[in-house]
């Protein structure tokens, strides 16, 4: 069962529409809100009008700040910013909420919100700075203001000043990256009911619990008043991971009028009320020996952020974990600025760390006359190379050599192939992901009829928790897929971590994992079998190994048990001391350009990783291939303009957002996962997957788009202009 590609149990209600997203739900009485937001980035409200839009037919009610109760300061995870909107006229970004327009009908509400009269004084307003590395360099500050330092800022191994200077082969270069937003399928939306002084909630979100911690903290609630529920939730990518002040701004509006509000975001909201990939600039220096072993690796990163926040991208942990070193030195700082505030995005971290110094092992390669590949498998990090650590486990070398092989790396032309008017070329990068442990419960509750119920409050954003949470009760209980159904997305169940950092499989699926074994340890006593030799399988209960045993259905019945129920727990604390957890992987890209034209396409990919255990190859596969078409994106498509003039992303939907589509995509993509299991990292033994491969595919592409045309390309996208001009 374990290791089974199996489908999805919710994809035909999903392809048939039939599934409940959040904006699905309604309510008697219920009000939709409709935000009007700020045009400034930076100043305050003079004024605000509301009769013309309280005229409006069906307008019920128009909130401002005067309206909104003091949320209170809340700073870091799960909060996504400390700053909260329409607690006084302060504004700090373009499309921070002012106003709230309430109305019997969605229309009526947007016709209103077009009505409400808002009068600003501009004031002194930090623009984003020009992004050459110099006027950047100047400008940039020590991330201090900050709720979000996840990792050290800075961080030093040896003097990588000594090192450089006494290095064979040194390089210097700068890798920029645009912003990018999310643009999850299904907006962010929430559905606010109150009951007195119980608050419930429908949220498309990736983390029901954390939900439940910021209304609490913000609402002045005890949790328990406050229920959240995520049935589904329609994409993600780190935008739903912490809550946005629009929920709160919900939930309190709800409160305000006695009323049910829904309120989903508009495609020109959830490019202020959400956050972004920050603009991020590296400056990478590597010195290596005449072999081309590393000497020293210099990794220097600045990324915009909010004024109230320091949210740094911490894109330098690739960079201290990748390649063994004699010397590093890392180091972070912010650019703020009148913007909105970024947050994590798939992948976060890894991903523009990845891009950077995967480019720069690319430009290191190509200087010492080596395959690139080498140049890598000659650096393997065979400890962690900042801590010393042993890994927990890792298995890249295999990764590499599987990789290369399915590709035909090592069978490649050294010049680049012409195909018509395709200049071919092939490029790789390395791939890499931390390994981030969420503390989770679950509950399965075995029927006497022989069907299951897993049950935790887990979320299922499109990436297959819904699939492999039953599959492993499913596997430990002896049952088919069919039989056991699930019960996720509320804070009522057993809480689960959020669904983040590509971390449900470790922490929910260990505490599913242990529920099974406690219910099959259960069901074993009923049935006179000592619980440590019990096994389960075809519907049996047996002794492990024995032929035969007793069915499910009998063993209950004969105890007169019609439920048996178990529980389990992970806890990151229990395993992995000492270790350092990671995964890793390697793509490869063939890419054709058309010089003239100034086109970039892709024509194959090959992703090869160790990402310990996988439960099940199908949806594995998906998110891998997902990742890689992510990936892409960001190499060719994806950059959200800023406007200068106004200080605003230039887009408000998303018409002129170019983002992969099918025609984008080749069929020729290649998935491969080294058998693996870390036992270290869960008991599942599985660690995370879909992150890891939207990390290196920016790199393999723009070394690709080199060993073409010869063009080295340091700065995201890789888009017409960048390939014709010279
Ligand atoms: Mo992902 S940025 O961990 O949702």
């Amino acid at each position: 069962m374990i290791g089974k590609p199996l489908p999805r149990p919710d994809g035909v209600e999903k392809v048939t529409g039939r599934a409940q997203y959040t904006a699905d739900n309604s309510a008697p009485d219920l009000l939709h809100a409709v935000l009007v937001t700020a045009s400034i980035p930076a100043g305050r409200v003079t004024s605000i009008g509301i009769d013309e839009a309280m005229g409006e037919p069906g307008v019920e009610r128009v909130l401002t700040h005067q309206d909104m109760p003091k949320f209170g300061r809340m700073g870091g995870p799960p909060t996504a910013q400390s700053f909260m909107p329409m607690q006084s006229g302060q504004i700090r970004y373009e499309g921070q909420p002012v106003a709230i327009v309430l109305a019997s009908t969605l229309e009526a509400a947007e016709a209103g919100a077009r009505k409400v009269l808002v009068h600003y004084k501009r004031g002194k307003t930090r623009l984003p700075a020009p992004r050459d590395w110099t006027t950047l360099d100047a400008i940039a500050v020590d991330p201090k203001k900050s709720d979000f330092l996840f990792f050290e800022p800075e961080f030093a191994k040896a003097d990588a000043d000594k090192e450089l200077a006494r290095s064979a082969h040194r390089l210097e270069t700068v890798y920029v990256q645009p912003p990018r937003h999310h643009n999850a399928l299904e907006p962010s939306a929430i559905l606010a009911e109150w009951d007195g002084d119980v608050l419930t909630v429908h949220d498309s979100t990736q983390h029901v619990y954390g939900v439940r911690q910021v209304l609490a903290a913000r609402l002045k609630l005890p949790a328990k008043n406050i229920r959240v529920i995520a049935q589904h939730t329609g994409g993600g990518f780190g935008a739903k991971g912490w809550v946005w002040p629009h929920e709160v701004l919900a939930a309190a509006a709800a409160r305000l009028v006695g009323r049910p509000v829904k309120l989903v975001l508009s495609r020109a909201n959830c490019y202020s009320c959400l956050g972004y990939q920050p603009r991020i600039a590296h400056r990478m220096e590597l010195g290596a020996d005449e072999a081309g072993r590393l000497r020293a690796l210099v990794h220097d990163v600045i990324n915009i952020t909010s004024i109230s926040d320091d949210f740094v991208e911490f894109s330098t942990e690739a960079s201290k974990s990748l390649y063994a070193t004699a010397s590093m030195q890392l180091r972070h700082r912010v650019e703020r600025a009148n913007v909105a505030m970024p947050t994590p995005m798939r992948a976060p971290v890894e991903g523009p760390g990845t891009w950077a110094l995967e480019s720069a092992m690319d430009e290191l390669a190509h200087l010492l006359g080596m395959d690139p590949l080498d140049l890598r498998l000659l650096n393997y990090a065979e400890e962690d190379p900042a801590s010393g650590e042993p890994w927990s486990s890792k298995k890249l070398r295999e990764a590499y050599e599987e990789g290369a092989r399915l590709f035909r790396w090592r069978e490649r032309s050294r010049q680049p192939q012409r195909d018509g008017a395709w200049i071919v070329g092939q490029g790789m990068a390395s791939c890499t992901m931390g390994v981030f442990r969420m503390p989770s419960k679950a509950e399965v509750r075995l029927k006497s009829d022989g069907t299951a119920i897993v049950a935790s409050g887990f979320q299922d954003i499109g990436t297959g928790t819904l699939t492999i949470m039953p599959q492993i009760a499913a596997a430990v209980l002896g049952l088919d897929l069919p039989q056991v159904t699930s019960q996720m997305g509320d804070t009522r169940l057993p809480e689960a971590g959020p669904t983040y950092g590509s971390s449900s499989t470790m922490g929910v699926g260990a505490a599913v994992l242990r529920a099974a074994e406690d219910v099959r340890g259960k069901l074993a006593r009923l049935a006179n079998l000592p619980p440590d030799e019990a096994e389960m399988m075809d519907g049996q209960i047996r002794r492990r190994g024995a032929g035969e045993g007793t069915s499910i259905v009998d063993a209950m019945r004969e105890a007169e048990v019609e439920e048996i129920v178990g529980s389990g727990t992970f806890n990151p604390e229990d395993s992995g001391k000492g270790l350092a957890m990671r995964t890793f992987g390697a793509i490869f890209v063939e890419v054709g350009v058309d010089p003239e034209l100034g086109l970039l396409r892709l024509r194959r990919a090959v992703g090869s990783y160790s990402a310990g255990r996988i439960i099940n190859p199908r949806t594995a596969k998906a998110q891998m291939t997902g990742g890689i078409i992510w990936g892409w994106g960001m190499a060719a498509m994806e950059q959200s303009e800023y406007e200068t003039v106004f200080g605003r992303f230039l887009s408000k939907n998303l018409a002129g957002v170019p983002i992969p589509v099918n025609a984008d995509i080749p069929t020729d993509i290649t998935i491969h996962f080294v058998d693996e299991i870390d036992e270290h990292a869960s008991p599942i033994g599985g660690k995370g997957i879909g992150e890891l491969s939207a990390t290196g595919v920016a790199a393999a592409v723009a070394n690709a788009v080199f060993h073409a045309t010869g063009r080295r390309i340091r700065e995201l996208p890789i888009t017409t202009m960048k390939l014709v001009t010279s």
